[in-house]
């Protein structure tokens, strides 16, 4: 162990450099344009599996973005690992907003500040280092290892469910593990056991067939932007609550157990607020703020457009109106029956004066996961060698579809062991990783893997 963490330090610069260039792969997975190099960052995945010691490396096509594969299974009788992360990003628009370039990964201080730095390929990126390490010192690792890094999961990981259907034998496992979430703050490593779910919609309002003077017509015909908002302030009533009928039907309720454990973590709501550059805060009445983004669900307006937009003035009354809607999910809704109940609510409230289409762009569900496992003990430990820190246990408002599948398809659970943190800028301009983490980081997992036999004594693989 000590040899392996030796090589960690000896080779900080190099792992630093190796990382600046996985970075600078525009690898949007939204954007046509770049789907070549979508292409070209899976394959920069797959020949650094290859490079450091990982076997049957392999880059298998989807109807969307590449997966790249790889294995290491020569520890017979000790338990085998997937690993699961993505290469791609979101968008680095609005540029302007950045420091440095999105794509030029840069250190400012004691972070390294570019997209993907911390979603998810400077996560990825963590654990290649720390098998590197290991096989580079050992010769050999303490567990079997699968790695499945996908190239949608932020357009909603829709190709890759039937990817899992299709290789059930090839992603045979013990446990999940993936880094693509955060700890708790700045030296306080956490273990993450839910997630919430997704549905994300887009409603189009059409009123007149062309934009029209609006002079000559205004007040004759409803301004399609005018019955956008008058809907869109319908979906919450004053209480901060989603006004869609059934919505909570299907809400797991908080326990007692789990808000007392809540209210014991560190948090100050004036501080968060203040960080936030609020000037107060908002949301569902009778819950604090950790309940509200951890285990309640809500619906957030992402986007809106319509009419004129650019400089100066323009008199227009517009034909068109638009608005993409997610609703974040609790156990035990489900993404589907949430955007079919949204459907039916937006078409009931909408006036007679449009038309309304509704589409439903992606969805995913919520996951919870056991905190006992042998998995998530075995991280708990690697966390304390890791960070000298003892982990506590947290949820998360963000989404990461494919863990439920896991479960579904694979029986498999997941240990969400994150390396971010809240105000790391995910999916905005300025993201970062902290050093500290990255390199707290690969000692973790270089631990988790060295643990892991020990608490799954006695945990055979399922058949
Ligand atoms: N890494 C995030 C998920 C995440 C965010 C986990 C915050 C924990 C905390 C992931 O890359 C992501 O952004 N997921 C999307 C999912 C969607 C596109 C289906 C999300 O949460 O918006
Ligand atoms: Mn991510
Ligand atoms: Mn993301």
């Amino acid at each position: 162990m000590e040899k392996i963490l030796a090589y960690l330090e000896e080779n900080k610069d190099r792992y630093l450099a190796e990382l600046k260039s996985l970075l600078a792969i525009p690898s949007v997975s939204t954007h046509k344009e770049n789907v070549d190099d979508v292409r070209r960052c899976a394959n920069w995945v797959a020949d650094h599996m290859r490079t450091i010691g990982l076997q049957n490396v392999q880059i298998f096509p989807t109807a969307g973005h590449p997966v790249a594969y790889s294995e290491w299974l020569n520890a017979p009788g000790k338990p085998t690992v997937l690993l699961y992360g993505h290469y791609d990003v979101q968008p680095a628009e609005p540029l302007e907003l950045w420091t440095s370039p999105p794509f030029e990964a840069t250190i400012r201080g004691e972070n390294l500040y570019a997209r993907g730095s911390a979603d998810d390929k400077g996560q990825v990126f963590i654990h290649l280092k720390s098998i590197e390490a290991y096989l580079k010192i050992m010769g050999s690792l303490p567990v079997n290892l699968k790695l499945l890094i996908e190239g949608e999961e932020e357009i909603g990981s829709e190709n890759l469910e039937t990817f899992v259907k299709e290789h059930k034998d090839l992603l045979k496992a013990d446990l999940v593990l993936i880094s693509d979430s955060s700890m708790f703050a700045k030296g306080v490593p956490s273990i993450c056991y839910s997630l919430r779910g997704l549905s994300y919609m887009q409603i189009d309002l059409v009123g007149p067939g062309k934009d029209l003077h609006s002079g000559s017509f205004g007040g004759s015909v409803h301004n399609p932007i005018q019955a956008l908002s008058e809907i869109i302030a319908q979906l919450h009533d004053k209480n901060g609550r989603v006004t869609i009928p059934g919505f909570y039907n299907d809400v797991r309720p908080l326990s007692k157990k789990e808000r007392a454990a809540f209210k014991k973590l560190p948090w100050s709501d004036k501080k968060y607020a203040k960080e936030l550059g609020v000037k107060q805060l908002y949301g569902e009445k009778g819950f604090t703020s950790l309940e509200r983004v951890w285990a309640r669900p809500t619906l957030e307006c992402n986007g809106i457009w319509g009419g004129f937009t650019g400089e100066g003035a323009k008199t227009v009354l517009p034909s068109k109106a638009s608005a993409k809607i997610s609703m974040r999910l609790v156990p035990d809704q489900k993404s589907a029956k949430a955007a079919q109940l949204f459907e039916k609510y937006i078409k009931k409230i909408a006036p007679k004066t449009v038309s309304v289409t509704v589409r439903n762009l992606h969805g995913g569900e919520a996951a919870i996961t056991p905190i006992d496992s042998p998995g998530v003990r075995a991280a708990v430990a690697a966390l304390e060698k890791g960070f000298k820190k003892k982990p506590l246990y947290q949820r998360e408002g963000g989404s990461i579809p494919i863990v439920v599948q896991f479960k579904q398809l694979l029986g498999l659970d997941t240990v969400l062991l994150g390396f971010g943190l809240p105000d790391e800028n995910a999916h905005a301009p300025d993201e970062f990783i902290n050093l500290d983490n990255f390199f707290g980081g690969i000692r973790t997992s270089v631990h988790f893997f060295n643990e892991l036999p020990n608490f799954m004594n006695g945990h055979k693989r399922k058949k």
